[in-house]
């Protein structure tokens, strides 16, 4: 299975999204803003599309889920919880939950994950040996989440530590530096969210007030 990265932006945020594809057959993840950029390369490589899959509702992470469903007559994925909570609607939208499969994808299995925190139906997932985590974990640091929500994401990124094997590709939405892809053992070794045990020190750290902005997140 190919996994293809694009880096998209607006005026005011740059995110990653994905394409993942394997004979011919292709799922988008979280498509935003470049409509061109993206659909040029479905074109050019013969790509049939089958579905957008979606991690949070945020708009950099949503924004083209409609165009893409519209236009290739598409099911879009997001959490059972996500649209409960965010009140999110587009087109042929179909909900996902924790550890349920996603039938109407057979071309790769897919595993939802729900992993809140950054917001309350986040959710990773986890194709083959890759895991797409949104905003919920990049490969510096976690998504941005109040105090109260934080609890949430420590038990998320715990969940993730013992459930996902090392050798998982993280495919977070932003990147803040390090380059996306790189596996969990890596994020074990760098990433200081994935070391700190206890939840009240993750806590403390994620949401301690003298930094410059939420991305700093050492
Ligand atoms: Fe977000």
């Amino acid at each position: 299975m190919n996994v293809k990265v694009f880096k998209v932006e607006n005026l005011y945020i740059k995110n990653q999204c994905y394409l993942i594809h394997n004979d011919g057959i292709g799922v988008l993840i979280d498509p935003a803003w470049d409509y061109s950029l993206i659909n040029d390369y479905i074109i050019s490589n013969g790509i049939n599309l089958k579905a957008v899959l979606l991690t949070h509702s945020h708009l950099d992470h949503v924004n083209l889920a409609q165009k893409f469903s519209e236009v290739y007559d598409i099911p879009v994925f997001m959490s059972e919880k996500e649209i409960e909570d965010s009140g999110f609607r587009a087109q042929n939208l179909n909900s996902v939950s924790h550890l349920g499969t996603i039938e109407t994808i057979e071309y790769f299995t897919i595993l939802p994950i729900l992993t809140p925190g950054h917001t309350l139906g986040s959710t990773c997932y986890l194709v083959d040996n890759n895991l797409f985590t949104g905003d919920t974990v990049f490969i510096e640091g976690v998504g941005i989440c109040n105090r109260d929500d934080a609890y949430k994401l420590y038990e998320s990124v715990q969940f993730l530590k013992s459930n996902v094997s090392q050798d998982t590709l993280i495919w977070p939405g932003h990147s803040f530096g390090d380059s996306p892809g790189k596996d969990l053992q890596y994020l074990l070794k760098n990433n200081i969210y994935f070391q700190l045990e206890n939840a009240e020190h993750f806590v403390d750290f994620r949401t301690r007030k003298n930094r410059p902005n939420p991305f700093m997140f050492k």
